[in-house]
């Protein structure tokens, strides 16, 4: 990873995706999160914050080493104890359905192999456990989807392999989840092709 990557990036999106806007996604997304919650692409803690008391301890797996140092202060004021792994979530070294929740904002767009890692999280999950998620990816409408082919490569570029067209709802359905409710809507003050979002909740069955 280039030094823009894993140093300045980092640093941007600490400050891009601290906005009122997506504040209240993370509150919305994360209102019903409880027990022990595996976050992944914990990024700098943004969302600490916004859970709720009913959570009992946080597991959060992220690449970033600059996103964890970020993260730090945001970790000791957090009233529950929160354990980084710095590592990418294709191969997550937690045990099976260890966890209550499973938590990913702004992220889905990112992982490379995103399919290896919903089955991680679905692996991770206790049976009946929830996945929370608000993600960005593709939209409906075909001149905003249009942009977002257009820009597709670029958006990768400068934001470290962000999709902007990924089927967010499709992919955690083909990991074997059963999508409760999906709600979707356009980010507010976020171009069309970049604020197109799921925000919603998905099951492990068994
Ligand atoms: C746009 S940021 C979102 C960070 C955080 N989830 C938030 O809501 O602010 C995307 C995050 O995905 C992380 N990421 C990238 N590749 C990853 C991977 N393979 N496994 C886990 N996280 C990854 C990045 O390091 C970055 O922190």
């Amino acid at each position: 990873m280039g030094f823009y990557d894993e140093r300045v990036l980092p640093r941007l999106l600490n400050v891009f995706m601290n906005t009122k806007a997506i504040r209240e996604q993370r509150t919305q997304t994360l209102e019903h999160v409880n027990g022990d919650v595996l976050e992944i692409g914990f990024g700098s803690g943004l969302n600490l914050p916004h859970y709720p008391s009913t959570v009992t301890k946080i597991v959060g797996v992220d690449p970033s080493h600059t996103a964890a140092q970020l993260a730090r202060k945001r970790i000791a004021a957090s009233p529950f104890t929160v354990e980084f792994v710095g590592l990418s979530a294709e191969k997550i070294p937690v045990a099976d359905a260890s966890f209550d929740s499973v938590v990913t904002t702004f992220t889905l767009c990112t992982i490379p192999d995103v399919g290896n890692a919903l089955r991680e999280m679905h692996r991770a999950l206790k049976p009946g456990g929830h996945l929370f998620f608000v993600e960005h990816g593709h939209a409906d409408d075909p001149a905003v989807e249009r942009w977002q082919q257009r820009l597709n490569g670029f958006q990768q570029k400068v934001f470290g392999g962000c999709h902007l067209d990924r089927r967010i709802s499709q992919l955690i359905a083909d990991a074997g989840f059963e999508i409760g409710h999906v709600h979707n809507s356009y980010l507010k003050g976020a171009p069309k092709f970049g604020g197109y979002l799921y925000r919603g909740v998905a099951r492990r069955r068994h």
